[in-house]
């Protein structure tokens, strides 16, 4: 049987990077879910539909085929109705679509079943909101990763920044927590540590320390 293990945790923890770097370590596929509703969140933008209107974005569902694939390194690409769109999806704006979108009964449903269906066939970290509430409630270790508001908005801040982006540290701190609110917030699995999850916290780490101690975790409570 595969082994999954749940990393859950609010934007900009660093989630995606330690958890992917971990997987490396570990011979697990890295499952990025965040990447598959930012993927629903740039169709909503390019079709014109406002992402907080319910009803034009489940109208879209239909059309929408999303899908998960590796490059060459088995890096995670995610591929929108036949385009790979793992670049174009991070951006800021996309970001906020995907948090209202991912607040739609429906697009957690349209997902739900393709993320269930990777952890049946690989053993893999799978890094979402809801992975170990929802997702893969019976998950071999869930893990809670996060860390303080302020450290997530400086993080991405100079994510950005480096990637040429002209962006100020205070709106990029706004988004943060508008986008924590979101997600805790919302009727439908909103994000939350599982009960039996382990917490980590980044905040006075830095990315090798975060990697060593997520590695340790996962060793030591998946024995
Ligand atoms: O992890 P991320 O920032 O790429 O996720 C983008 C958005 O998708 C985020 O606002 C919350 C949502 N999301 C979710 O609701 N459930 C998941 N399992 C993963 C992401």
């Amino acid at each position: 049987m595969s082994i999954a293990i749940a990393i859950d945790g609010p934007a900009g923890a660093g989630k995606s990077t330690i958890a992917k770097a971990a997987a490396k370590h570990l011979g697990f596929i890295y499952v990025d879910t965040g990447a598959m509703y930012r993927a629903i969140g740039l169709y909503t933008l390019r079709a014109g539909v406002d992402p907080q209107d319910t009803d034009a974005v489940v109208a879209l569902l239909k059309d929408v085929d999303v899908t998960l694939a590796r490059d060459e390194k088995k890096n995670q690409l995610v591929i929108l109705n036949g385009e790979d769109v793992s670049g174009l999806i991070r951006t800021e704006q996309v970001s906020m679509a995907a948090s209202r979108t991912s607040a739609i009964p429906e697009v957690r449903e349209y997902l739900l079943s393709l993320q269930r269906d990777m952890a049946k066939e690989y053993d893999v970290i799978m890094d979402g909101r809801d992975i170990g509430t929802v997702v893969l409630p019976d998950a071999k270790v869930k893990i809670f990763l996060t860390a303080s508001a302020e450290i997530r908005a400086r993080r991405r801040y100079d994510e950005l920044i480096e990637k040429g982006q002209s962006v100020v540290y205070e709106d990029v701190l706004a988004d943060v927590i508008e986008r924590d609110n979101n997600d805790m917030n919302r009727p439908i699995a909103p994000l939350r540590p599982a009960e039996d999850s382990i917490l980590v916290d980044t905040s006075e780490l830095n990315l090798q320390e975060s990697i060593d101690l997520l590695i340790k975790t996962i060793e030591e409570n998946s024995k």
